[in-house]
């Protein structure tokens, strides 16, 4: 694993979470300001923060009340450390309450779009900035009176501290979210602590972490063997561009083709690998295996536990065929390493199953090889443009581990596939020549598991019904349903009935997340 410890070096800025919704947010506006921050929990063992030598610290809003018995609190660590804090909403509220001011219930709970006066304009978390700013608010406490040598900064209309600092030992608290976007300025607060306070550099950009990371992968791999799988989205390409140019030929990457594949995308995918990997890549048509794993198999959840299974069984054959390896290189990313690092609750809660290529065998007993688990997406992307790797791969759009066995309603068969990949194939070239692709976050077809009448020339058709699916989102985790143009749409479903055999009918899937989900499996 590439850690922190192996990469000395980069100015760090520790987030302790104390449970907010936005705390992953603020760690990315940090790295937008190009410094590179890390995520711990608000209970880290004593010792977890020394061992980051961080810059500065911020603590996270929270659900809580600092009266809440159980309440996550301060540990000592963090005010020993002597660098510079910021507390937002609950985390200044902990400030408060530690440092000898008084926290209490807020008459009103203020929750929305507030503005803010600012009273300490000469404050370095406030240059730049004029009074007043809009920003986000949502607490139900709020400090009432500020700690011994503390100032009031700034004042709302119903929080008389909406931000209060002790300069001279680097203490500062925020009632509102400087994070969210509903705070315009928000980033230039972040930036003046991260810079302005904490004297961070802001140098933590794609090349430098390529440097460390190339470094930090020859340390860790030496003269060992290494494999990787590579799928053609941007994650495991990113990993096995970064793998082979700190070790080469040392990297063996497999392409499994499941057969699951969009129409052209397997040649598409090798082509590029040839481009621009200096990798030896294996390549395994594993087409008929995954079709008779899923014969007679409907169910969503047993689909993706099959091709899950059929894959590691592959990808283990063919390791074997390489003799002795030491090192899996997966492409882990930050929000999977928050999430595994996170409460059971959450876990619970899950819709789908996501089986990815990063869903590698656990028994192999190799050492993993994760360069990407401390980036976020944005930032893959970034580090694979200045890889040199071209933006149709660094920008291609999501699409599911299992394929279009989730796309597919019913029994996956090798007619179904057909028939699916051709009506898709119609859509993606359609979507592309109206050049609406940057704008959609996901675009495909589903192949339902309906039929209906139709009327084809004189006769009667009874045929399959093919629903088209394209959803704006940032982040996947909501989405909204593409307005495409009606006359796209309308050549999207001409297309598809006339040239696609045995579909008579398309309709077009106007759902949101939630309450929908953006693929139908
Ligand atoms: P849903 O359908 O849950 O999809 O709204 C959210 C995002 O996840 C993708 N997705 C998957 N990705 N394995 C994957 O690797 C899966 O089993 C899977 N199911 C959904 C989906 O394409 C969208 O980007």
């Amino acid at each position: 694993m590439v850690s922190h410890h192996d990469s000395p070096g980069h100015e760090t800025i520790v987030i302790m979470d104390y449970g907010s919704q936005y705390t992953q947010l603020i760690a990315r506006r940090v790295r937008e300001c190009r410094v590179y921050c890390e995520i711990l929990p608000w209970d880290a063992p004593e010792g977890s923060l020394r061992a980051l030598a961080p810059r500065g610290l911020i603590l996270s809003g929270g659900p809580n009340s600092v009266y809440d018995p159980g309440a996550p609190t301060l540990t000592p660590q963090v005010l020993a450390q002597g660098v510079p804090i910021l507390g937002i909403c609950y985390g200044m509220q902990l400030l408060g309450h530690h440092l000898g001011g008084v926290v209490a219930r807020a008459p009103a709970r203020e929750y929305g779009s507030v503005q803010v006066t600012l009273d300490g304009a000469d404050s370095p978390l406030f240059a730049g900035l004029t009074s007043p700013l809009q920003v986000w608010m949502s607490h139900g406490d709020r400090v009432e009176v500020v700690p011994p040598g503390f100032k009031v900064l700034a004042h709302s209309a119903h929080s008389p501290i909406a931000a209060m600092a002790d300069e001279s030992r680097g203490l500062y608290g925020l009632q509102f979210h400087p994070e969210v976007v509903h705070t315009p300025q928000g980033k230039e607060i972040l930036r003046n602590f991260c810079l302005r306070i904490c004297g961070c550099r802001g140098d933590w950009t794609p090349s430098a972490f390529i440097a460390q990371s190339i470094a930090a992968i020859r340390r860790q791999v030496g003269d060992g063997k290494v494999i990787c799988a590579i799928s053609g989205g941007v994650d495991s390409t990113v990993v096995a561009t970064l793998v082979s140019r700190a070790v080469g030929e040392q990297l063996t990457a497999i392409f499994v083709d499941n057969g699951l594949l969009r129409k052209g995308e397997a040649e598409e995918n090798l082509e590029r690998f040839g481009r621009y990997l200096d990798a030896r890549v294996v390549y395994v048509d594993a087409a008929e295996r995954f079709l008779r794993a899923l014969a007679g198999v409907s169910d969503p959840e047993q689909k993706r536990m099959i091709i899950g299974q059929e894959f590691i069984r592959v990808f283990e054959e063919e390791a074997q065929k390489l003799g002795p390896v030491d090192f899996l290189a997966q492409g882990t990313l930050y929000p999977d390493v928050i999430e595994s690092a996170t409460s059971a609750t959450k876990a619970a809660a899950r819709i789908k199953t996501h089986h990815n290529v990063g869903g590698l065998p656990e028994n192999m007993r190799l050492k993993l090889l994760e360069p990407l688990r401390f980036l976020f997406k944005d930032e893959v992307r970034e580090v694979g443009l200045a890889l040199g790797l071209p933006e149709e791969m660094v920008y291609r759009p999501p699409f599911p581990g299992p394929g279009l066995a989730v796309r597919i309603i019913g029994e996956v068969t090798a007619e179904r596939l057909h028939v699916l990949r051709e009506a898709d194939a119609i859509l993606r070239q359609e979507i592309v020549a109206s050049g609406l692709e940057r704008e959609i976050w996901q675009y495909f077809a589903v192949l339902t598991s309906v039929r209906s009448v139709g009327v084809m020339g004189d006769s009667r058709t009874y045929a399959h019904v093919v629903a088209l699916r394209a959803v704006t989102s940032q982040d996947g985790m909501t989405a909204d349903w593409a307005r495409i143009p009606y006359d796209v749409l309308a050549r999207i479903s001409n297309r598809i009935v006339n040239e696609v055999p045995g579909v008579n009918r398309v309709v077009y899937d106007i759902s949101s997340k939630p309450p929908a989900t953006i693929e139908w499996e």
